[in-house]
């Protein structure tokens, strides 16, 4: 049986795996530019890493009558901003580069910023912004790893689902907070 020749024949899969074995999950198929897929998600890594300081931050200040319920979805959000930071580090040493965890320039790598708002309310805003600038950084990230790496479009598809429920959280939050619930 022929294979279909849109697959590289056995023989060059098998010759091509022993080639730089050293560069591990990076083999000759990988057809993104790694340096520019590091560069973003390093950037992309630094977000993750400005938002569970900011929701950190919201947590252990939330007060007020809504504070409770308000301060345990900062908790949460924190909680999953932190596991975001962790798969994207992950991920940028499986492609042979060095997660940027430096705080020197933490806040210019990073897409969303740190705002600690003045009232809760004020708070909730500045995570619902945050939340929709890391929305529409990841959209376009996704859209250029495309086809050329597939597990991190993946990966990152996953992270942008979940920041599209943050943001419907805490538009949700912030609606019960104006009509008084
Ligand atoms: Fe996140
Ligand atoms: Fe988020």
């Amino acid at each position: 049986m022929e294979r279909n020749s849109f697959l590289s024949d056995i023989q060059t899969l098998r010759q091509r795996a022993r080639q730089h074995i050293e560069q591990g999950a990076v083999t000759a198929g990988y057809s993104a530019d790694r340096e520019t897929v590091i560069r973003l998600l390093n950037e992309a890594l630094a977000t993750e890493i400005i938002c569970t300081l900011r929701y950190k931050r919201h947590y252990f200040m939330a007060s007020g009558i809504h504070a409770e319920s308000v301060a345990q979805e900062f908790a949460q959000h924190a909680a999953e901003e932190q596991a975001h930071a962790d798969q994207i580090a992950e991920r940028i040493v499986q492609l042979g580069g060095a997660p940027d965890f430096s705080p020197e320039g933490l806040a210019t790598r990073s897409h969303a910023e740190y705002v600690e708002g003045k009232d809760l309310k004020d708070m909730i805003k500045e995570d619902l912004v945050a939340e929709r600038v890391a929305i529409d950084s990841y959209r376009e990230m996704i859209a250029y790893l495309g086809d050329h790496d597939s597990t991190s479009r993946r990966l990152m598809e996953e992270i942008l689902a979940k920041e599209e429920e943050h943001a419907d959280d805490l538009v949700t939050l912030l609606q019960g907070m104006e009509t008084g619930h």
